[in-house]
Parts: structure tokens; C-alpha cells; sequence
């Protein structure tokens, strides 16, 4: 995720653009840069950090012009640095452009380009866009957009300038937010609508395929076909905060409603072109490497810590090799027995976090390979791993994980077939009916989160008051104590996940009358005996609210109310009911008053022991 800008218009480019992105920063802030027309040439100020590195670069000395594109960045290919950061131009400074996405096939056009001549200076994937429009332009700026726009394969929303055409800024869009802000004789583009709402509330919301010219006194969308298209203005009736969480009404929801982009996302170039395998280029792991390890580690903390557990269910489960899990605050004091002969995974959203960094360099230290799994690209266990492996979930700024997490299981569990495959675990036509699941689920999610009715009758409903506990068994354990850690943390409810299997042990004395029990029973291995833990539970009149997968007919004559998600391949199953215990969590908070974004004690980043 990224941050867009531009302007076209009689007043200073370079306000708008820095001020229009000081309130995109919530996608993303590891860079910032602007492009400004100045003089005849397009003046291009960049720097790493936040958007206040870049004022202070610039302080001044604010380039001049009143046509201009900018950018905020959140870095997927190549770290943050000052070369890295948008806008990227061609050899000659002739074109700029900005773009918020990922360019799947940007290594082969890359290596087509360095074979012609170009001089690239970055590592990004967008740097080949400048480059190709140099390359195809001839005279006509739009036909040339629309060339690299044929040659181009993936997600964008994209912004171009250029020296020649000093009165226009051209903008098209696929699967990436673009609109349009229209003003009195000035137009702006914008990822979003916080970055235009203090100039105009009149926008266009740019399709995909539309492409846009904008100019001061006018704007042409066409489709790809490049037919005219007449758009109608979308009048923006919320206030600039509302405008920043997307028009929902806090970050958790919003970042909730990302997760089928998210996970879409993070699993884009990692499935191969026939769609049948998984493949980590970043890894390039193979079965020597595989077999000097006899035990892996997976260690994290808090909501990182529980998609590490789904993990170690798959890595065994399908890669047949032994794995630990660990908090990382238990893991870094205990002595562990790690030597050259482990792997050491640690999972990090914000790869800051200090206990983890902690137990990485300890492990390192005693001689383990270590691979990182994190969100944010250049963080410190980002550099600090010998291999890491990301998930594109986008900045999460809510304090609460739900993206990160279930693109952390996605990223486990393409990581686990990808093992399985070098190792021969798997039989090819497996992992292709597996692949072809996994590709479902950003359906499957949207599909969930189309009707959220039923689950935010259940918050009020029950209200949750005191104790809450989620049950279930194998997978479905695992994330009873995500769903557990989530009400938690949200709501200030005691909720408690036990192993179906073990409540007989102790908890089982705390069921009583009325109190409320989730129950997940997704797992077909283990389904009969979860329903004998929900008829215990329901023995002693629990109130039993069930996740099963639809078509299952049975789970609903022994509880109270059941939550369906879409059936799936059980591996998959976690990435989908863990969706109603973040919605559970969500309802019961705003039921009872919390601030869910940023829940009392509690910090998004934890860089202190
Ligand atoms: C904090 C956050 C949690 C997160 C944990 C680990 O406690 O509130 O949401 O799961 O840190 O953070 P990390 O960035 O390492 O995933």
C-alpha cells in the first residue's frame, strides 16, 4: 500500500502534493517524494522516512511549478531508501511517475530494458514503468501510457508526468484505489480522499482499466478500449477523519474489510504461472538446504505467536518436519537447544517488536539459519534475518492485528507446501487442488464479510460481559486463541481458548448457566469428538455460539446459533473463522464503549522489553 498524489492547476504544486500526503500517510510511510514541473524539467526531491524528512529536505528550497505528482511509500520491492522512494523517472528525467501496487512482471521487462540500454537506479518494480514509457514513447504521451500499460502485468494505480507535456498529468488504475478531485480551474488525483477533502469534495472514483488525462480546466477518462467514459461526481459528505479510516468508522473494521486485498496480495507472485505449485523466489531453497535442519523454531509474540502455532500445524503436517513453537520473551532466557541445525522463523508484523529481535540475534549467535516473516520492508528483523519472506498486508494501524495475522497464515501455509514440494511430501496433484483453495479465499473472505448482521446481533445480544471461553481442537484450537486474544485485547472481556479436550481438566468447573462458549468445529479429523466437548458445555447450559463450514447440518442441533463460513480444504479453514471472532471481538468492544483502535495499555509495536 502506498500513497498517490498530484496536481494541476495555477497554484503551487508542491503545497498540495506534501499536504495531500501528510493525510495518506496511514498507507504507508517508510519514503516520500514529489515531482514538480520547474523551469522546463521535472524536479524530483526525494527521502527516506517519514513525510517530515522530505519538508526538511526541501525547507526552503520547495520546488516550483504548478504540475506535480507525489508519493508516500510503503516499501515491497526494495528497502526504504532515498534511491527506492517515488517518484521514479526514465534515463533522460523526460517522464515521472508514481505508483501505488505491485509490477508482477517487472524483472523480465527490466532485464529487456537493461539489454536496450536503460540505466535503472532503484530495485523498485516501478522504476521499469518510467523506463518503458521512454522507451515506447514517440510524440504522443497518451498512446504511450497506453502501450506500457499493455506490457505491464498486476496491481497499480499509477500517476505520469511529462517534461513535454508541462499542462497534463495522466492516471489509470487496476485493482488500486485513484480518484480524481475536481476544483475551479485545478484538478487533483489521490489514492484517497483524506489527501483532496480540505480543496474539494467533488471527485471522480476512477475504475479499473479507466484511464485519466487531467488537466487544469478538464478532465478525460476513456476504458481500455480508450472510448470516452462519462463519470458521474461522487459528492464526499464525510468529515477528513472519517475520510482517513476509508469511511468506516474505525481502523480495526477497515483493516478487517482489507483482508481478501491483503491476502490476495501477499500471495501474488508466490503461486507459479501454471497455478499449480508455490514458488519463494526470495527463498531459493532446495532440498540440501532443507534436509541440514532437523528442527525448526517458530518464535513471536502476542497475535505473530498464534499464527506461528497455525504454522507449526502445517510445516508438520505437510513438510513432515519437526517444529517449536515459542513466545519469544520465554524463548530468548531458556537456554534453547538451537545450533546450526535449526531453522529459526521468526513472524513479526512490525519486525520491531523487541523480545523478537531479542530471540533472533540469540539464535543467530548460536549458529541457526534464521528466516523472518514481517510486514514492514527494512524493518530491524527484516535486516537482521539471513532470508525474509513478506506479507503484503499493508500498514496495520490498528493495535489489534487481524490483516497481518491472516496473511501470516498465508504466507505459513504456502511456505509449508513450498517445503513439502522440495522435499517430495506432497503429491503435485495435492498441491494443486491445495493451490487452487488458497486462491479462493480472498472470495471467500469478501463473501464473509458481506453479511456481518448476524455476528453483531450475537455482540449485543449476549454482550459478553464477564468470562468468555473458545474451545476447539487442532486448527481450530489454535485460533479459539486468537479469537480469545482479540476480545481480550478490544474489549476488556476475560476470555480464555482452551483445547476442547482439556476443559474435563479444570476449566469445565467454570461452565455454568449462561456462560457463553465459542465453538469451533472445522476440522473433520477431530469433529466428532469436538461435538462431544460441545454437548458437555451445553450439559451444563452454556450458551454455545458454533463456526462451522457451510453445509455442515449437524454442529446446529447441539448449539445455540451457528456462524457458517464457506467450506473449504481444512488447512484453509483457520483463514476464514477467524474472520467472525474478529467481527465478535469488533461488536462486542463497540457494544460497550471501548476505543478499539487504540485499547488502554496496550501499544501496536512493543520496542521495549
Ligand atoms: C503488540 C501488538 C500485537 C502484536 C504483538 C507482536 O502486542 O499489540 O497486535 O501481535 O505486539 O507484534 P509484532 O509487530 O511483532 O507482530
Amino acid at each position: 500500500m502506498c500513497g498517490i498524489v498530484g496536481y494541476v492547476g495555477d497554484r503551487q504544486a508542491a503545497e498540495f502534493l506534501l499536504d495531500g500526503l501528510s493525510k495518506l500517510e496511514y498507507r504507508g510511510y517508510d519514503s516520500a517524494g514529489i515531482a514538480v514541473y520547474e523551469n522546463g524539467k521535472i524536479r524530483i526531491e526525494k527521502s527516506v522516512g517519514r513525510l517530515a524528512a522530505l519538508r526538511e529536505q526541501i525547507k526552503g528550497r520547495m520546488p516550483v511549478g504548478s504540475l506535480g505528482i507525489g508519493h508516500t511509500r510503503w516499501a515491497t520491492h526494495g528497502r526504504p531508501s532515498d534511491v527506492n522512494a517515488h517518484p521514479h523517472a526514465d534515463c533522460h528525467g523526460d517522464f515521472a511517475v508514481v505508483h501505488n501496487g505491485i509490477i508482477e512482471n517487472y524483472l523480465s521487462l527490466k532485464e529487456d530494458l537493461i539489454a536496450k540500454g536503460h540505466e535503472f537506479k532503484s530495485e523498485t518494480d516501478t522504476e521499469v514503468v518510467a523506463h518503458l514509457l521512454e522507451e515506447v514513447y514517440a510524440g504522443d504521451f497518451v498512446a504511450a501510457v497506453r502501450e506500457v500499460l499493455r506490457r505491464i502485468e498486476g496491481s497499480y494505480a499509477l500517476a505520469f508526468m511529462s517534461k513535454e507535456h508541462p499542462d497534463m498529468l495522466i492516471c489509470t488504475k487496476q485493482d488500486n484505489p485513484l480518484i480524481i478531485g475536481l476544483g475551479e480551474g485545478e484538478n487533483f488525483i489521490a489514492s484517497d480522499i483524506p489527501a483532496i477533502i480540505s480543496r474539494t469534495r467533488r471527485t471522480y472514483i476512477l475504475g479499473d482499466g479507466e484511464l485519466a488525462v487531467v488537466r487544469k480546466d478538464g478532465i478525460q477518462v476513456t476504458d481500455r478500449a480508450g472510448q470516452l467514459v462519462t463519470k458521474k461526481v461522487f459528492e464526499v459528505t464525510w468529515n477528513a477523519e472519517a475520510a482517513e479510516k476509508g469511511g468506516y468508522e474505525h481502523f480495526m473494521l477497515k483493516e478487517i474489510h482489507e483482508q481478501p486485498k491483503a491476502v490476495r496480495d501477499t500471495m501474488s507472485q508466490r503461486i507459479t504461472n501454471d497455478k499449480k505449485a508455490i514458488s519463494f523466489e526470495e527463498l531459493a531453497w532446495n532440498a540440501d538446504y532443507l534436509n541440514s535442519f532437523n528442527k525448526i523454531y517458530i518464535v513471536a509474540c502476542g497475535t505473530a505467536y498464534h499464527a506461528g502455532l497455525v504454522g507449526k500445524y502445517y510445516i508438520e503436517k505437510l513438510a513432515r518436519v519437526l517444529v517449536e513453537v515459542d513466545v519469544a520473551s520465554e524463548f530468548r532466557y531458556r537456554d534453547p537447544i538451537v545450533d546450526g541445525s535449526t531453522l529459526l522463523i521468526v513472524v513479526s508484523q512490525s519486525g520491531e517488536t523487541s523480545d523478537t529481535l531479542a530471540a533472533l540475534k540469540e539464535s543467530k549467535r548460536r549458529g541457526a539459519k534464521t528466516l523472518a516473516i514481517t510486514n514492514v520492508v527494512g524493518s530491524s528483523i527484516a535486516r537482521e534475518a539471513d532470508q525474509v519472506v513478506y506479507t503484503w498486508a499493508g500498514p496495520e494501524i490498528a493495535v489489534a492485528s487481524t490483516k497481518a495475522y491472516t496473511t501470516q497464515l498465508v504466507l505459513f501455509f504456502m511456505l509449508a507446501l513450498y517445503m513439502a514440494e522440495i522435499k517430495g511430501a506432497i503429491l503435485p496433484a495435492r498441491t494443486a487442488e491445495l493451490v487452487t483453495q488458497l486462491q479462493e479465499i480472498p472470495s471467500q473472505v469478501s463473501e464473509i464479510l458481506s453479511d456481518v448482521e448476524p455476528i453483531k446481533t450475537f455482540a449485543k445480544q449476549y454482550g459478553f460481559n464477564e468470562d468468555v471461553f473458545y474451545i476447539g481442537r487442532g486448527l481450530d484450537y489454535s485460533v479459539s486463541l486468537e479469537g480469545a486474544l482479540k476480545l481480550k485485547e478490544i474489549s476488556y472481556i476475560h476470555a480464555e481458548a482452551y483445547a476442547a479436550g482439556e476443559l474435563k481438566h479444570g476449566t469445565l468447573a467454570l461452565i455454568v448457566e449462561g456462560v457463553p462458549v465459542i465453538a469451533l468445529a472445522t476440522q473433520r479429523n477431530v469433529y466428532e469428538k469436538t461435538l462431544s466437548n460441545i454437548k458437555e458445555v451445553k450439559a451444563r447450559d452454556a450458551v454455545v455460539i458454533g463456526i462451522a463450514a457451510e453445509g455442515d447440518t449437524e454442529l446446529q442441533k447441539y448449539v445455540d446459533h451457528v456462524i457458517y463460513v464457506p467450506a473449504t480444504d481444512e488447512f484453509i479453514m483457520p483463514i476464514l473463522s477467524v474472520i467472525p471472532l474478529q467481527l465478535l471481538s469488533y461488536y462486542a468492544a463497540i457494544t460497550r464503549g471501548c476505543d478499539v483502535d487504540k485499547p488502554r495499555n496496550l501499544a501496536k509495536s512493543v520496542t521495549v522489553e
